[in-house]
């Protein structure tokens, strides 16, 4: 145990964590110069287009150090807020963390909020300035911006780039020297942390794991605690570039478990695997149930594809256990699901991967987040959708959920900062000067708000310098109504949102005219009206297509006319036919892009 090393590298998306990485593989020649694709652990193609680290992984390194060799097993995590439970259970798997910090960009949102993490689990702090390379590198400003946060000395600060190799030899004898050996009884009963789980079609999910305490042998029969669900240890092993298969796995080391598992849902990152014949009597602590933050409804584009699209979404939840769903009716758009997803980032890779790999093309509606509606009675009820909301009648009040908004600027941004959130509701908390010129301001405001198209805005009026970081912090009421869209006189209901009462009528006119901008004009009018409840309170009209206009656009055969249907049909346009009206996907999503 005395020769392991457990870590993973923490820092803010695109500080350069996977591109480091990569270069202790090759350093260590655990990946050799050809092996060598850039970024290697995000094997996913669309963790590559996107440039994101989406599901953490696990890799082991040898390294020789003063003649000894030494196993460092490092822990890579996803780099974005939707998915900091995983973060968080990836760092209770290590001894110490290397915190990484763009030399061009210093400290950020994230640098900070998963410090905390790792000061929480007691870790060592490695501080790494890294992209040192970098023309626009400010050195010493950002060392003396994390002597400051990390409260470490300025010596310790290692310099490096991912880019060209500078400073990682140091990067890993201070895993070695500054890291921790992990502690634990290998004769203990087991106890093994879940920090990650891989799907595979063939063999079922692989599990990975650090053990804390006790030793997991092959064949083994083993409990996960959370689940309440046993197995046999039909392979165990550690991971390489690939997985090489061992006998034993003692503490204080970290593997992987197939067992056939088939459903993600069995497999829950932050749950205890133990022995079934001699189970340890404590779970390890901060097991939590990842829960959506945002609902939407997914709808295929042709009605007759909704099997297929149960089919694809089956699938996918097989691997990735944060997305729920249930079917969902909608008077619109006909069957659908509901769909629930860690984020507004979660919700686009999910519709991304429908399309790409399951070829399915959807409709989805505006987000929403989950709300409790009171009734008269005092009932609770949860309301993911604006469909399920309450009669007026029988509705006593609303909570809705609040964050914690933690976000990160230069000092001359505070204005328009502050203006953005009160817009949004929010009320600031605290504000904080981290240097002369950088400024930590902590707001509390409805999540809700911040689904709606929040982090953007932050970014233009901030020129791209301000991060921002949050959490959930509980319920509260909140004036909301239910704001409805008819077309035509008909109310559909995919278009229908919850806003706060005091917007409302701004946004059902600004809601109008900016369907009356997506949506396609037709043979005939259509009329677009907003309301509350009876009463309509804004009104836009598409006017009709003009005839001669009609005859040129279907003019010729009828064969032509069908052959050109049959074509748009295959290419399968985002567009949905409502009543007699066609709506396009971003009508469907107009209301994440009202200023
Ligand atoms: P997430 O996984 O999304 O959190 O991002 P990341 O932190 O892993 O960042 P990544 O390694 O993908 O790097 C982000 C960008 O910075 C890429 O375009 C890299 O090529 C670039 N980059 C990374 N390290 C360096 C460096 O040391 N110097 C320079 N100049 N560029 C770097």
């Amino acid at each position: 145990m005395e020769n392991i090393r457990n870590f993973c590298i923490i820092a803010h998306i695109d500080h350069g964590k996977s591109t480091l990485a990569d270069r202790l593989l090759e350093f260590t020649n655990t990946v050799t110069k050809r092996e060598m694709q850039a970024q290697v652990l995000d094997n996913m193609d669309l963790e590559r287009e996107r440039g994101i680290t989406i599901k953490s992984h696990a890799i082991q390194m040898n390294y020789v150090y003063k003649g000894k060799t030494y196993v460092l097993n490092l822990i890579d995590t996803p780099g974005h807020v939707d998915f900091s439970y995983e973060v968080s259970r990836s760092i209770a798997a290590c001894e110490g963390v290397l915190l990484l910090v763009d030399a061009s960009q210093g400290i950020q949102a994230q640098t900070i909020s998963n410090l905390y993490l790792a000061l929480e689990h007691d870790l060592e702090i490695i501080p790494v300035l890294n992209k040192i390379d970098l023309p626009g590198a400010m050195p010493e400003e950002v060392k003396d911006q994390m002597v400051d946060l990390v409260g470490c000395s300025r010596e310790s600060i290692i310099p490096a780039s991912g880019k060209d190799g500078t400073g990682v030899d140091k990067v890993l004898e201070a895993i070695v020297e500054r890291i921790p050996a992990p502690k634990g009884d290998k004769t203990a009963p087991l106890q093994a942390l879940i920090f990650d789980s891989v799907y595979n079609s063939f063999r079922g999910i692989e599990v990975i794991f650090r053990v804390l305490n006790g030793t997991i042998k092959k064949g083994d029969k083993v409990k996960f605690v959370a689940t309440d669900t046993v197995y046999h240890a039909d392979e165990i092993g550690i991971l390489k570039l690939e997985k090489e298969p061992r006998t034993v796995i003692e503490a204080g080391d970290v593997g992987y478990l197939i067992s056939g598992i088939k459903s993600a849902k069995e497999v829950k990152v932050g749950d205890t695997i133990t022995s079934f014949d001699n189970p340890t009597k404590e779970a390890i602590v901060g097991f939590e149930d990842v829960k959506p933050m945002v609902f939407a409804g997914v709808y295929p584009v042709e009605t007759s594809d909704y099997e297929d699209l149960r089919e694809a979404i089956e699938k996918l939840q097989l691997n990735d256990a944060s997305l729920v769903w249930e079917p969902e009716t909608s008077a619109a758009l006909g069957f659908g699901f509901r769909c629930g997803f860690l984020g507004m980032l979660h919700m686009e890779i999910i519709q991304e991967r429908l399309e790409r790999e399951f070829d399915q093309t959807v409709i989805t509606t505006v987000p929403s987040v989950s709300f409790h509606a009171f009734d008269n009675k005092g009932e609770m009820h949860v309301v993911n959708a604006p469909s399920e909301m309450l009669d007026p009648s029988k509705l006593d009040r609303i909570e809705e959920p609040f964050i914690k908004a933690q976000i990160i600027t230069k000092s001359e941004y505070i204005g328009a900062i502050m203006t953005l959130c009160m817009e949004k509701r929010g009320v600031l908390r605290n504000q904080v000067y981290l240097t002369t010129d950088r400024v930590e301001m902590i707001f509390e405001m409805p999540l809700s708000e911040m689904v709606f198209d929040f982090f953007d805005k932050l970014k233009t009026i901030s020129k791209g310098y301000a991060s921002l970081d949050y959490e959930l912090i509980g319920y509260r009421e909140s004036n909301m109504v239910k704001l409805d869209i008819l077309l035509n006189g008909d109310k559909v209901d995919a278009l229908s949102a919850i806003v706060h009462r005091d917007k409302a009528y701004e946004w059902g006119k600004k809601l109008c005219e900016k369907l009356k901008e997506l949506l396609p004009r037709q043979q005939f009018e259509i009329a677009i009206q907003a309301a509350i409840g009876a009463k309509i309170i804004s009104r836009e009209t598409v006017k009709a297509l003009r005839k001669d206009v009609l005859a040129k656009c279907y003019g010729g055969d009828i064969s032509r006319k069908r052959k050109l249907l049959e074509k748009q049909k295959k290419g399968k346009k985002r567009m949905r036919q409502v009543g007699n009206v066609e709506i396009p996907q971003e009508a469907f999503m107009a209301v994440l892009k009202i200023d």
